[in-house]
């Protein structure tokens, strides 16, 4: 999608978009558009906002400042079309797999029969088969992040929002995570926002990457990911990915860098 495509018809956008608790300003003056079938990456210091952004715009908390729309229309609520898979799971550990990724679908109306039919599909996808009537506390870190992939997947969002969706399980499953996700975003693209602390990760997955910083923070740069799709390991050895990842380093650790040396 070419620059003019995201800003006539974004899917989502931000604009003047700002957000305080009480007193403290967490960020201000954010704004981008996320075209259908783009993937936006947003990096940033741990307690910068991407938290809270994305919180923003599932409309599961209000901003105080400026507009957050989807498809032209300001989003003020929870809506249909836009999953969130959480920093922590987010799953519900009374439930067993199955019913924790069938919950989705049972919000949005969906039958038992249409339920029994779709849910084994997810759970195919995301490679928990045989671990279908499993309670989280039975299964691995990995595990878990797996099915609230699924659970969010299961109501094919037309908006996927993910917060450090890999950020919780160890160094290998996070590969095999991100490889996966791309698999099944290749297979199904879709507009997805994700939150990482991993500029690899960022660089590796997003058509952008956003970078938040400052207190409060700001957009501090929109770097474009020129890298060719689909993308797979081979994309970690291409010169253009240590490029870009360079760049994105930079950018983050500039004021760190310089704070340290004001210490
Ligand atoms: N409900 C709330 N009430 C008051 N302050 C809050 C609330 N939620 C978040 N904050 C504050 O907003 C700031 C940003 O928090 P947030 O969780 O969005 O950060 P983050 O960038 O996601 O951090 P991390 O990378 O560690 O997950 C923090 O200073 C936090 O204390
Ligand atoms: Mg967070």
């Amino acid at each position: 999608m070419n620059n003019e495509e995201h800003l006539t018809k974004p899917r989502i956008a931000m604009a003047g978009a700002g957000k305080r608790f009480g007193k403290l300003q967490v960020f201000r003056d954010v704004e981008f558009a996320v075209g259908e079938r783009e993937v936006l990456a947003i990096i940033g210091p741990s307690g910068c906002g991407k938290t809270t952004l994305l919180r923003c715009i599932d409309g599961l908390i209000p901003l105080t400042e400026g507009e957050i729309t989807m498809e032209g229309s300001p989003i003020t609520d929870p809506r249909e079309g836009v999953a969130m898979v959480f920093q922590h799971f987010g799953l519900f550990p009374w439930k067993t797999v199955f019913d924790n990724i069938a919950y989705g679908l049972k919000l949005a109306g969906a039958s038992r029969a249409q339920i029994e039919e779709k849910v084994p599909d997810y759970v195919k996808l995301v490679g928990l088969s045989g671990f279908e009537h499993y309670y989280p506390y039975q299964i691995s870190g990995g595990m878990q992040q797996r099915c609230g992939l699924a659970r969010a997947l299961a109501v094919e969002p037309r908006v996927l929002l993910m917060d450090e969706p890999f950020g919780a399980v160890d160094a290998q499953t996070r590969e095999i995570l991100q490889f996966e996700m791309l698999r099944i975003w290749e297979a199904r693209p879709t507009t997805m926002v994700f939150v990482t602390h991993a500029i690899d990760e960022a660089v590796l997955m997003g058509d952008r990457v956003l970078v938040l910083k400052g207190r409060p923070s700001t957009v501090h740069e929109i770097v474009e990911v020129d890298l060719p799709r689909p993308r797979d390991r081979g994309t970690l050895l291409l010169p253009r990915f240590a490029e870009l990842r360079e760049h994105v380093w930079s950018t983050l650790m500039k004021e760190a860098r310089e704070a340290e040396f004001q210490v």
